[in-house]
């Protein structure tokens, strides 16, 4: 590339800038107004009280911003953050070590925690409710339990699939927040912020257009418009405009309303395969060939929410809507 073009542009690796556009405090998060009003008054109730926040549990579809809400509600309370994942802890003694190495009022952030074992699980419980620690040492025939004392801290969990939380985990949860897809003039706001962050400027029609085509979806709206950027500065443009966002939409294949191919897919199947439902979802995921759970948690919610598949006590139906916007006749 010629030199002077990489001059002017703002250069980050793709890591570096996810982190870069990632909002940090409260006011930034754009959207989701019921959970970020309620956790801007348990956040200051919490300071004023000068007692950790109580535990909070984050549910909703991938990439609508439940990390992100993890950062800022520790950075909000002027705390530290460990995080840890579900899956990633195996053993009684990862946790234990965890949780020890918490300060006061600190916040362990630990995602996909419906993936975690359930006897890793049963360590959690005392901790949430008395800040207490209860584990075995010694050898068999020689150990006994000992019981430590924790710091007050908050617990942030975060889900896509909030149903397979066991219920006494889920009930250990002060707050419980479900995140929403975000509306198009939300996402455009993310879209604005994005580029003013990395400096690179985009026409509100451009911004408009982006957003239309991110499935209601932060993280594909910053996908979408790093992968668009690529295409402006390639041309040498200092401005995206409509144009070059379209074009790129189109060569990158996002369809006009944001569905992806699996979305389009899904969709096909039940029309031409099950004469448009209801279907099964055991009999749909194997026609598809995607999880019963990857439909559930990050297809379907969309699909549901724009009006395009229904739920049915006999299984999916696809709406006329869906019909309309495939173009297909209905039979
Ligand atoms: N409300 C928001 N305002 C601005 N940007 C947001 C918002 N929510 C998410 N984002 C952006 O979208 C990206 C994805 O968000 P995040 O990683 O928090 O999603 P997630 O819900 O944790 O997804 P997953 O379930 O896959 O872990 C973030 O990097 C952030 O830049
Ligand atoms: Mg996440």
């Amino acid at each position: 590339m010629d030199e002077s073009i990489v001059k002017n542009y703002k250069l980050f690796d793709d890591n570096t800038l996810d982190n870069t556009i990632r909002p940090e405090t409260i006011d930034e998060y754009v959207g989701q107004n019921d959970v970020k009003e309620n956790i801007k008054v348990f956040v200051q109730a919490a300071k004023i009280r000068k007692e950790a926040l109580d535990h909070v549990l984050l549910y909703g579809p991938p990439g609508l911003g439940k990390t992100t809400l993890a950062f800022i509600i520790a950075h909000e309370l002027g705390t530290n953050i460990k995080t840890a994942s579900g899956p990633s802890i195996e053993k009684s003694g990862d946790l234990a070590a965890i949780l020890s190495s918490l300060e006061p009022g600190d916040v362990l952030f630990i995602d996909e925690i419906h993936r975690m074992p359930r006897y890793i699980e049963e360590i959690l419980y005392p901790a949430m409710e008395d800040f207490s620690l209860d584990i075995i040492v010694g050898s068999e025939g020689n150990s006994r339990n000992i019981k430590i004392d924790l710091p007050p801290f908050t617990l942030v969990g975060a889900t896509t699939r909030a149903g397979d939380l066991s219920s006494p985990l889920r009930d250990r949860f002060g707050i419980i927040s479900k995140l929403q897809f975000y509306s198009i003039d939300e996402l455009s706001d993310i879209i604005k912020r994005t580029s003013r962050v990395l400096e690179m400027p985009i026409n509100d029609d451009a911004a408009l257009e982006l957003a239309t085509r991110s499935r209601g979806t932060p993280r594909i709206a910053n996908r979408l418009f790093k992968r668009v950027r690529d295409f402006a500065m390639v041309k040498e443009f200092d401005i995206i405009n409509l144009e070059v966002t379209k074009e790129a939409l189109d060569r990158l294949k996002v369809d006009k309303i944001g569905l992806d191919a699996t979305d389009r897919e899904l969709l096909l199947a039940i029309i031409n395969k099950f004469n448009g439902g209801p279907v099964g979802i055991e009999a749909l995921s194997s026609s598809i060939g995607e999880e019963v759970t990857t439909i559930e948690d990050v297809y379907e919610p969309y699909l549901l929410q724009i009006g395009l598949l229904k739920r049915t006590a006999r299984g999916r139906v696809v709406t006329d809507k869906a019909y309309e916007i495939l173009g297909i006749e209905k039979k």
